[in-house]
């Protein structure tokens, strides 16, 4: 493995976007704790340091600092708003709250020193700055080498130490040439070579995971999204047919996604699939139960009392040790700092619970989704699966209140099938977090030529998002929603009416249930 360049989180959400743009310019880095001892630090050999912005005031009793001791390991290291303060205050420079405040675009104006950080740029552009602390001395044998109208130290450096600071965000889409400032650190300052890309994750990772399983025989439970059908498709990459794929039809997947999944696996990839049909016994278990929490629980349980039964069986004749898991970087990070609320019994529904006794083969654990679609892409899976919106582990049920039924089953797929198909036809389906319907438990009065109906509406939720935590709902045009509103009417049987969710996360929650 390269050597990492280490993103230091003083809390807030920008760590892991340095750390995406820094893959982003083709160079592994790893997130780490600001509590990490230097000791901790030499042990991961890191080829850069970066200090991540976070909330706090430096000076403020119990604010997050880090060891000293990582500003004289003599690595390349950039202080980023919070992290360039933290910098500045350990150094000796000093960190005041001046009554300035800059938030937002800023003209930044370079001084005429030397600079390191900023060769290339012009001497005039603009950052993004978000903060309410400056730097008002920079520290001994640093230069300041830009400002803006009210801050004096927007960026200071000490190339004989390799200590390099911006009071702006550099990782920021707002702040001019932002990606090529980091670019420039890592690649001329820190001397790293731009050589983390998808054929090197790939090849990285086949060799582990050879290295893990030996001989053994690996099984995975597909689920028709792209964490999983990724992971299963590196492993084929890396020991071929000593891989089995188990997909279970819940009966609560979307429109052909049980197809889909044998085309690409047992055609394309020549995988071993056991495809479960076990539609009625989910159904069965769900009869008459309207709760949300017990339809998960029904669900999940049965999710693994089938991939189980399957193992067994497999398992009879020869030993399986090994069990791929789609786990992303970003929950290796948050399991890690433990914080998320229980909303919902949630993220471990759909997958598998921790007794079971395998080992785990985790081919994502260090990857950010859009490199899981990448390195999918590069794989050769489709388009649609690579692409694919997420989708929640107990599927359609989270989204038919009331009882799930067949037939409600089927009124939701071929409604959720039509919202898509439009989206997609509206090119808007990558740039949504979600799109997709709704089965409400009422039904209401209409007029379809000239009968009464009585049936049940669907409705719309679409969402913007980052990471799923908060979300907006999307302003779809209002063209797209009539055609929307009038297939739905028109081809989905049991519907009469059309409506619109426009509630935000929170106080919604993405999914009804
Ligand atoms: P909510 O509805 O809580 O959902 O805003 C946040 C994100 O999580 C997905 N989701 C799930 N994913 N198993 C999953 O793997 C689940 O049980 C589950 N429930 C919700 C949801 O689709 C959204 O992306």
């Amino acid at each position: 493995m390269t050597r990492p360049v280490l993103v230091v989180d003083f809390g807030a959400q920008y760590a892991q976007l340095i750390a995406r743009r820094v893959r982003e310019a083709h160079v592994y880095s790893e997130i780490v704790p600001h509590t990490i001892t230097a000791d901790e630090v030499r042990a991961k050999d890191p080829a850069a340091l970066i200090l991540s912005g976070g909330p706090a005031s430096v000076y403020e009793e119990g604010a997050p600092s880090m060891d000293p001791a990582l500003l004289t390991l003599g690595v390349p290291t950039l202080g980023i708003c919070y992290g360039a303060q933290v910098m500045a205050q350990l150094l000796g420079g000093r960190v005041a709250r001046t009554g300035v405040r800059e938030y937002g675009r800023t003209a930044l104006a370079r001084t005429g020193a030397t600079s390191a950080l900023l060769a290339g740029l012009p001497e005039a552009t603009t950052c993004w700055m978000s903060h309410g602390d400056s730097i008002v001395e920079a520290p001994e044998g640093f230069a300041v080498t830009a400002s803006t109208t009210d801050v004096p130290v927007a960026v200071m450096e000490d190339p004989a130490r390799r200590l390099y600071a911006t009071q702006y965000h550099p990782e920021v889409a707002h702040t001019e040439r932002g990606q090529e400032q980091l670019a420039h650190f890592l690649h001329h300052l820190a001397g790293l070579a731009p050589s983390w890309t998808n054929a090197s994750i790939i090849d990285d990772q086949v060799a582990r995971i050879r290295a893990q399983v030996g001989a053994q025989r690996v099984l995975c439970a597909l689920s028709g999204g792209v964490d999983s059908a990724v992971a299963a498709a590196l492993v084929t990459k890396a020991v071929g047919r000593q891989l089995t794929c188990v997909f279970v039809d819940t009966g609560l997947m979307r429109l052909n996604e049980g197809e889909q999944i044998d085309e690409t696996f047992t055609r394309q990839f020549g995988v071993e699939l056991v495809h479960v049909k076990a539609q009625d016994r989910f159904f069965d278990a769900l009869a008459g139960v309207t709760d949300p929490e017990r339809k998960r629980k029904i669900i999940g349980e049965l999710f693994i009392r089938e991939f189980e039964a399957v193992a067994r069986e497999l398992a009879a004749g020869e030993d399986v040790r090994f069990l791929v898991q789609g786990t992303l970087y970003p929950d290796v990070i948050e399991s890690g700092s433990g914080h998320a609320a229980n909303i919902k019994s949630h993220h471990n529904v759909g997958g598998l619970p921790e007794d079971l006794a395998f080992e785990l083969v985790e081919p994502l654990r260090l990857l950010f989704k859009d490199e899981v679609r990448r390195v999918g892409e590069e794989l050769g899976l489709p388009e649609e699966i690579v692409w694919r919106q997420p989708f929640p582990g107990p599927g359609l049920a989270v989204r038919i209140v009331g009882e799930v039924t067949r037939e409600r089953a089927e009124i939701l797929r071929a409604a959720d099938h039509v919202v898509v198909d439009e989206i997609r036809r509206a090119g808007l389906y990558r740039d949504l977090w979600q799109s997709f319907a709704v089965l409400p438990a009422v039904r209401t009065v209409g007029v379809m030529g000239d009968g009464r109906t009585y049936a049940y509406p669907i409705v719309i939720r679409a969402v913007t998002s980052d990471d799923a935590m908060t979300a907006d709902w999307a302003r779809l045009p209002y063209d797209l929603v009539e055609r929307i509103a009038n297939r739905l009417i028109r081809e989905v049987e049991g519907v009469n009416r059309v409506a619109l969710d426009v509630t935000s996360k929170p106080p919604g929650t993405i999914e009804w249930e």
